[in-house]
């Protein structure tokens, strides 16, 4: 059965979307069979791997009010091995559609027993919220991989994040996990970026990955072309750092 890994942290423009397209694309490349799967109403993922999200082809959203199964939406990308489940606008209306529909918290988790045997990595890629969607994917994953933003109040919302994953785990998913948390927009020119990395690792110890995915150009451009960076820029920094961070994922295995 495959492992499912949620990008997750409420705040927003951490780096979860370009951490879950590249993680993906870094696994599928190592040959694991991956489903990349956007759960954002933003479609960032989506679009990071090269699909249109605005067309209006079925998605996410018509999964989560149970109009059809995840495999008939699942779409494969020009990358090898790499899947993806994609998610539009549409899905800010599931927040609403979804309060009066049974098992409620449960139907992302629902959907994916009838893929999970296909791939050997599920990485969901979580909107910067704790609604419903969010509470979805943390009940659907076997662990979560929080970014972390080396920046001044990188911490804020941590305790409220890890208070709803106890929440989460109590009531929907007693083996919830953490894989670690990854730090992200690393600069290390700047002491400010030294001295979050240092607080994070003084904080969560060996639950931090040990490598720190750097500011770098290359990944901040990568998703305009559609690409995940280990084909956009296969030599920066970024993709060097993002093939460490599958290296890691698949070693604590
Ligand atoms: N390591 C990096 N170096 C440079 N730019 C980056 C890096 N990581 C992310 N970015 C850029 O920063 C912005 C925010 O990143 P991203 O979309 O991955 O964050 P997010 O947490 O998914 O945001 P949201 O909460 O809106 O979903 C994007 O424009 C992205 O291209
Ligand atoms: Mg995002």
């Amino acid at each position: 059965m495959g492992r499912i890994i949620t990008v997750v942290n409420q705040k927003g423009g951490v780096g979860k979307t370009t951490t879950a397209i590249n993680l993906a694309a870094c696994l599928a490349a190592q040959g694991q069979k991956t489903l990349l799967i956007d759960i954002d109403p933003q479609g960032n993922a989506t679009s990071g791997v090269g699909f249109d999200k605005t067309n209006s082809q079925q998605n996410i959203y018509h999964v989560m009010i149970g109009e059809i199964g995840l495999a008939d939406v699942v779409q494969s990308t020009s990358f090898s091995l790499l899947d993806l489940v994609p998610s539009n606008t549409k899905l800010v209306g599931a927040e609403v559609e979804m309060v009066n529909l049974k098992e409620r918290e449960n139907r992302l988790k629902a959907a994916l027993e009838q893929l999970k045997q296909d791939y050997q990595f599920l990485i969901i890629d979580s909107p910067p919220s704790l609604g419903i969607l969010t509470i979805n994917s943390l009940a659907a994953t076997q662990s979560i991989l929080v970014p972390i933003q080396c920046e001044y109040y990188a911490l804020e919302g941590i305790t409220e994040l890890l208070n709803t994953v106890r929440l989460v785990k109590r009531n929907f998913n007693q083996s919830l996990k953490i894989e670690g948390f990854l730090l992200t927009m690393y600069d290390r020119r700047t002491r400010l970026s030294i001295q979050v990395a240092n607080e994070i690792k003084n904080c969560f110890k060996d639950r931090v990955f040990e490598v720190l995915i750097p500011r770098n150009v290359s990944l901040g451009e990568a998703p305009s072309f559609g690409q995940p960076i280990i084909h956009y820029s296969k030599h920066s920094q970024g993709a060097k750092a993002y093939k460490s961070l599958a290296g890691e994922v698949l070693l604590r295995g």
